[in-house]
């Protein structure tokens, strides 16, 4: 706690060398105005595991039951058990240690300051901070409740707040290494041209990159490997975008001096190049052009498409 305080300080220190050198300048940029202290308090909003920063009020889970139904359930579930891919609220004790832990307020978060915060912060997720604080208590109260952590006639408020323990406080620890801090660069400084992004996380697969190319996901259903134009409409549906009018360093579909040299590596490197995703001196030739839904077969007509364009 004492450590809370002490940045706390240093940060109201600071804010308040800010404020001296601001008078010092007055009219540097003549532009902006003073924080009012009405402003200053719409951010200044963060509840502390202590329960500093709590507004006064309480709430029931009788009370957040009704609330969760009508503004939370339809996608954390009833029971906090999440809908669709919606975060799961509850259960998941006893997970921690598995390959595939199940993280919610009962089984991994550290204190109740953190659920009354995140609540009265950011939901519901389409109205952020549109709760009053009794609703935000009723919630919280409602929300441990559904992680058997307190009884169903139980009432949250300011005054026991603290009093609530979530069962995995104790294994979060203070970071025992020290800050670090890097000297900026002056001189004799690396160009930032020579970094080369050698990879990043669409790599990996797991980052959805359809939205790129909107239509592609529709038009893939309309012709299945294997019928005939298919590798036209593949082509048209996720490759087109680059290899139309060379987006990116994309050769030019059709255009015989780009595409010379590259029949010269042999149909099934260009191939496999498409299917797997490819780093050329000219960009970044996506896997599957980046539709990680489209069929190898599917991806092998498209380039025998673009193949005969050039023919
Ligand atoms: C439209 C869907 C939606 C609604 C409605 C909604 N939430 Fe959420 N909620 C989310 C999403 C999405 C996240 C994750 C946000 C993120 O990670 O940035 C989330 C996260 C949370 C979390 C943190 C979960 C975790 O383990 O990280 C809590 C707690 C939570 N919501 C409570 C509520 C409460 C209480 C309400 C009703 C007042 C509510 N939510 C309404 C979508 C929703
Ligand atoms: C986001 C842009 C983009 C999309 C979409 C895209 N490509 Fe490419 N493609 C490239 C770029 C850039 C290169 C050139 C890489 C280089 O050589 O520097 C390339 C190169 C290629 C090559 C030549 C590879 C080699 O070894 O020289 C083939 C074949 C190819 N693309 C097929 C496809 C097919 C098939 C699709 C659709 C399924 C597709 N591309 C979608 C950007 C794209």
């Amino acid at each position: 706690m004492c450590k809370l305080t002490e940045s706390r300080l240093i940060f109201l220190l600071l804010i308040s060398m800010v404020a001296t050198v601001c008078k010092a300048a007055p009219d540097k940029y003549s532009i902006g105005s003073s924080a009012t202290a009405e402003q200053i308090s719409g951010w200044d909003i963060d509840v502390r595991p202590d329960g500093t920063g709590l507004p006064h009020g309480a709430g029931s889970v009788e009370d957040g039951e009704l609330i969760y139904e009508e503004k939370c359930a339809s996608c954390h579930g009833s029971f906090g058990e999440g809908m669709d891919r919606w975060p799961i609220l509850a259960g998941g004790e006893d997970t921690l240690t598995d390959d595939r832990p199940e993280k919610t307020v009962g089984s991994y978060w550290p204190f109740v300051s953190t659920l009354w915060d995140y609540i009265h912060r950011a939901m519901p997720f389409l109205q952020p901070q549109s709760l009053v604080d009794n609703e935000v208590y009723a919630l919280t109260a409602y929300i441990l409740y559904l992680n058997d952590l307190v009884e169903d006639d139980f009432t949250l408020s300011r005054e026991n707040f603290t009093t609530v323990k979530l069962p995995n406080e104790m294994a979060f620890v203070d970071d025992p290494r020290p800050d670090v801090e890097n000297q900026r660069c002056m001189q004799n400084c690396r160009d930032p041209e020579s970094i080369k992004i050698t990879w990043d996380s669409t790599d990996l697969g797991v980052t959805p990159t359809e939205h790129l190319q909107p239509e592609a996901v529709e038009d893939n259903a309309v012709l299945a490997a294997g019928s005939p134009d298919s590798g036209e409409q593949t082509y048209r549906t996720a490759c087109s975008v680059c290899h139309d009018a060379g987006a990116a360093g994309a050769p030019v579909a059709g255009d015989k001096s780009a595409w010379t040299a590259r029949l010269e590596k042999g149909i099934d490197v260009l191939i496999e190049h498409a299917i797997n995703g490819y780093q050329g001196e000219l960009g970044y030739m996506p896997a599957k052009g980046g539709n990680p839904n489209l069929e190898d077969q599917q991806v092998q007509e498209a380039v025998d498409y673009m193949i005969k364009l050039v023919n």
